[in-house]
């Protein structure tokens, strides 16, 4: 297993041509720097895939509480799951082969479950069903999804 530094970040996985900004700047944004911030933090798990010399995936998870969070967050207990795979890399099982790293880690760390949030148009939501994620609530937002672990397929 790889510690995951983020740097996937730097370059857009949606579109690997588009440069994305500094790290400092990406981190000025609240929404973005609470997934990053001071990453090594007690719970932190990160999956790294690389080829061709460089990231082309990522898959991490991080613990939140209820006074600073994302739209996964579930408790102060679930860690939240993201995930990218760069676009040329795709469709190729790396995304969910990453999503069970990230899972078989976090049981042997203790976790019991992981939540995830994903737009309810996302293509990505049928990966995550297809993993055992089950949706617990909707909003504007989009989905919250959680994954039992010790129930996983
Ligand atoms: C979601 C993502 C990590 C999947 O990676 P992957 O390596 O293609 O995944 P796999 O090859 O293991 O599985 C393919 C599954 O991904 C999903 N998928 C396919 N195209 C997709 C797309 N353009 N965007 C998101 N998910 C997609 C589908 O469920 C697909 O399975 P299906 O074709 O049977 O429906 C990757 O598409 C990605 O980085 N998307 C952009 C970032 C993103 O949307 N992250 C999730 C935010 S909640």
């Amino acid at each position: 297993m790889s510690t995951s530094s983020g740097r996937c970040t730097r370059r857009s996985c949606g579109n690997p041509d588009r440069e994305l900004p500094p790290i400092d700047v990406t981190l000025e944004h609240d929404e973005a720097a609470r997934y990053h911030r001071d990453w090594g933090r007690p719970g932190d798990l990160g999956i790294v895939a690389a080829a061709d010399g460089g990231v082309v995936g990522v898959a991490y998870s991080r613990l939140f509480t209820h006074d600073d969070h994302g739209h996964g967050y579930l408790d102060d207990e679930t860690p939240e799951v993201a995930v990218a795979v760069r676009e040329d890399y795709r469709g190729r099982g790396l995304g969910g082969w990453l999503l069970n790293e990230l899972a078989q880690a976090a049981e042997a760390e203790g976790f019991t479950r992981l939540s995830l949030s994903v737009a309810a148009d996302n293509p990505a939501r049928r990966l995550y069903e297809r993993l055992g994620h089950e949706e617990v609530s909707a909003d504007e937002s989009g989905l919250r999804m959680v994954l039992e672990l010790g129930r996983r397929v």
